[in-house]
This record gives structure tokens, C-alpha cells and sequence, in this order.
């Protein structure tokens, strides 16, 4: 098969690398000249394991390009992939869509035989239809189909959750469609077994806003059941494996933490409250989670600064992990932002340590000083305070801490550490939904 990937962006340059691995000669097209020339010298526009690898194997293999020029993607090719950015829209939260219909535009105008369409993009239900009009417009004989086939690979874990995705969804009534995305994803049905689930175009969609808002309320339901087992003197860690192991709720995403943040749920779920709202339809539960999650990000400031005593005036906070999540250096909705600005309203001085995201969170962070590692970060701080649960922080030398803080004093967002194990170090810990001692 011959795919143009529209896009180089998270899942754009993952789904493009991992289609070349599956055998097909796949383009991938960016307008930005010079994220296409990086990619040629095989530099990464993003942190992700493995991705570096995969992509120079592909190039060398002759199965995977890239290319400014979308006609000469574009050209000859079996399917083509739009996966440009759909951001919130500024004022209104509605997913700006003027980068799908321009690419739909463009892809239209170089078309040269009968392509499959498909949108990778996460888009609100519709946009299939006006990409399938823009098409019709500007292409009306080209024979062209379009397809929904929504990605659910997560950051971090990107090219793994690619290859053996729990389920594959393809949103098309049309039969021949129907067939090129199943010569498309052959590999991963015959090796993995995964289930390619065909439905209607605005069904598969909505699939993929309903399961992240889905798992969007579960994250939040349980950082509220934190909140319960915090004020009743119960282990939030145990009701999630207790309520977990009823295969009707599941295990996942019942971490309790500090809120969740990155580039999907939080504009997913806006945009699906405003296509509830187009629709008269309320998404109370949804409308919920999202004020619930918003407020609990500054809740967690709030919460460090209890532990100091109630003053964070003339105090210093070295913060471990800036990041939305691990593995990846994405700073979008991240809850460190929210952390650390409660922190500085309330006259802290904040040191922070990220292994991967100083980068991109330099600039969102002013007033933050930066250190080169969790101890440095330490030195004579009155809190260490862990929001993102980065692998390097689930060993660190907790004697040492207790010794390099000036209060040893140890806020645990992520529950990376159980209470003996601190307190044989000498530190005092506050963790997520754990009874409190004393
Ligand atoms: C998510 C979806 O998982 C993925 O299917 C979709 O394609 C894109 O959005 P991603 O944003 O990369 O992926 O990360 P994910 O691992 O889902 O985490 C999202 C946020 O939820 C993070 O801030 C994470 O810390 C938080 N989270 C997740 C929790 O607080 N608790 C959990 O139990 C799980």
C-alpha cells in the first residue's frame, strides 16, 4: 500500500513510522520546512521512546519519507491520512478545524486516482461529511471515499499502544473503503489479533470523545474518592484495586493524582461539551469532570502548602517532574503549572527538575528556577513535592533527601512512595488519598 500522512505531529509521525514498519510505502508531509529537514537528519520534533529508532530503520529501508511538497505525497497513493492539529479554539473551546478542511482542500486539488481519505485526527462529529463536501467540490470525479479511523495511542507509550492497540475503529458504510483499511492494518490483525470494528462514520467519531471523556471521569472519580478516603481515614490505593478487580469497572486509569493534564483530554472533553451543547444534549457528568479537574490542579498547590504549615511566604519548593506525564516533554495543560502558580501567589520560591521537559517548560514557567537534578532541586528546601511520576523519581535516595532538604518534608502527588519507606528515611510524607498519621 501507498500512504500520505498529512501531518508529522504526535500521531501523525507515529502512525506514519509505524505503518512503514507494518510494510507500506508511506509519505509523511509537514508544511514546516524545517521540522522536514530535522526529520531528515533524523532529528525527533518530539520526545517519545523509540520513535528515533523506528523511524531511521524505515528511512533506510527505502519505506518511509518525508516531504514539504504535499502533491508529491499525495500522488498515487492508496490511502491519505490527515492528521494536522485540531486545537481548542481561543474563546470558545470548540476544536478549531480550519487545518483538516485546508489539508482536505489541498489533498483534493492533487488527487490523481480514487484514494481513501481518512481522518486521524480527533474530530467532532460531522467533519467527515465536510470534508467529504470539500472534497466533492473541489474534485467531484476523483472517486475519492472518506474514512474515520480515530488513533488512541497514548504519549509516551505511543508506538507500542500503535502496534497492539485494543481495538481498531473504522467509521465507513462504503465496502471498498472498508477493504483498503483492512489491507492497511492486515498486519496487526494477523499478528496481534486486534479487532478492526467497522461502523458509521459520525459513530467512530464519537468513539473516540466518548472514551476519552469516558476515562477523563474515571481519573476524576477517583481523585475525588481520594478526597473521601483523606477526610474518613481510608487508602485510596486500596479502594482502586478493591473496586479494580470487578472486571465491569477494570484496573486502568483509577491512579488518583493531581488532576490530569497533555494534549487530549482536557481539549477533548471541551470540545464534546460544545458539541453537546450544539446538539441540546447536556454531558452532565462530563460538564462535571472538567470543572472538578480544573479545580484540583490549584487544590494540589493548596494541598503543599497545608503540609508546610499553612505559610509558604519566604519558603522554597523544589518540585520533581514538570511534565503532563512521563516519557514524553509535552507541557500542554500539564499540572505542575497550576501547582506551581499556587505556590508562587502564596510567596514560594520554586526549584524544579524534569528530566525531559525543561525545554518546553522554560518559557510557561517564569520565576522558576531550574536544576540539573532532584537533588540540586532539594538543597535546602523546606518541601520536595513529586508531580509527575518519572521513573528516576521512584529511586531516589530518600536518606539523602531528608538530609539536602532544610524540612524533610516529602508531598507525594503520585503515591510513588509508601509511608514506611519514608519514614525509616527520616521524612515526613503526605501523600494522595492515604489516611493521615496521629
Ligand atoms: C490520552 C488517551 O489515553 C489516549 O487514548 C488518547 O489517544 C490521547 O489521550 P495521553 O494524553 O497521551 O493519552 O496520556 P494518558 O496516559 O491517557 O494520561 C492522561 C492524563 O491522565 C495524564 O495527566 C495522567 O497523569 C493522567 N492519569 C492517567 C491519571 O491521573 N491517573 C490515571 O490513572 C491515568
Amino acid at each position: 500500500m501507498r500512504i500520505a500522512m498529512i501531518g508529522t505531529g504526535y500521531v501523525g509521525l507515529v502512525s506514519g513510522a509505524c505503518f512503514s514498519d507494518f510494510g507500506h510505502e508511506v509519505v509523511c508531509v509537514d508544511k514546516d520546512a524545517r521540522k522536514i529537514e530535522l526529520l531528515h537528519q533524523n532529528v525527533m520534533p518530539i520526545y517519545e521512546p523509540g520513535l528515533a529508532e523506528l523511524v531511521a530503520s524505515n528511512v533506510k529501508a527505502g519505506r518511509l519519507s518525508f516531504t514539504t511538497d504535499l502533491a508529491e505525497g499525495v500522488r498515487d497513493a492508496d490511502a491519505v491520512f490527515i492528521a494536522v492539529g485540531t486545537p481548542s479554539r481561543r474563546g470558545d473551546g470548540h476544536a478549531d478545524l480550519s487545518y483538516v478542511y485546508a489539508a482536505a482542500r489541498e489533498i483534493a486539488e492533487n488527487l490523481t486516482g480514487p484514494s481513501v481519505i481518512v481522518t486521524k485526527s480527533t474530530v467532532p462529529v460531522g467533519t467527515g461529511d465536510e470534508v467529504e463536501r470539500i472534497i466533492a467540490e473541489v474534485a467531484p470525479t476523483s472517486g475519492a471515499k472518506v474514512v474515520s479511523n480515530p488513533e488512541f495511542l497514548r504519549e509516551g507509550a505511543a508506538i507500542e499502544d500503535f502496534k497492539r492497540p485494543d481495538r481498531v475503529v473504522v467509521g465507513t458504510d462504503d465496502e471498498d473503503a472498508r477493504q483498503v483499511m483492512r489491507d492497511i492494518y492486515r498486519p496487526l490483525s494477523l499478528n496481534q489479533g486486534a479487532p478492526l470494528l467497522f461502523t458509521g462514520r459520525r459513530t467512530s467519531e464519537l468513539i473516540k470523545y466518548a472514551a476519552n471523556a469516558f476515562l477523563a471521569v474515571k481519573i476524576t472519580f477517583i481523585n475525588e474518592i481520594a478526597d473521601l478516603c483523606e477526610s474518613v481515614g481510608a487508602d485510596v490505593q486500596e479502594v482502586s484495586r478493591g473496586i479494580g478487580m470487578d472486571n465491569r469497572i477494570g484496573g486502568k486509569f483509577l491512579h488518583a493524582g493531581p488532576g490530569y493534564g497533555g494534549s487530549c483530554f482536557p481539549k477533548d472533553t471541551l470540545a464534546l461539551l460544545k458539541t453537546a451543547a450544539d446538539n441540546e444534549t447536556p454531558l452532565r457528568i462530563v460538564e462535571a469532570t472538567v470543572q472538578v479537574n480544573d479545580n484540583r490542579k490549584r487544590a494540589m498547590g493548596r494541598k503543599v502548602i497545608k503540609a508546610m504549615g499553612g505559610d509558604a511566604h519566604g519558603k522554597t519548593v523544589a518540585v520533581l517532574g514538570l511534565t503532563f506525564k512521563p516519557n514524553t516533554d509535552d507541557m500542554r495543560d500539564a499540572p505542575s503549572l497550576s501547582v506551581i502558580a499556587a505556590l508562587q501567589d502564596a510567596g514560594a520560591t520554586v526549584r524544579a527538575y524534569d528530566p525531559e521537559g525543561v525545554e518546553q517548560a522554560r518559557p510557561m514557567l517564569p520565576g522558576v528556577e531550574f536544576s540539573a537534578s532532584p537533588y540540586a532541586a532539594a538543597e535546602g528546601a523546606d518541601a520536595l513535592v513529586i508531580v509527575t511520576e518519572w521513573d528516576e523519581f521512584r529511586a531516589l535516595d530518600l536518606g539523602r533527601m531528608a538530609k539536602t532538604l532544610r524540612t524533610p518534608l516529602l508531598v507525594d502527588l503520585r503515591n510513588i512512595y509508601p509511608a514506611a519507606e519514608a519514614e525509616r528515611a527520616g521524612l515526613e510524607l503526605v501523600s494522595v488519598g492515604k489516611p493521615r498519621k496521629g
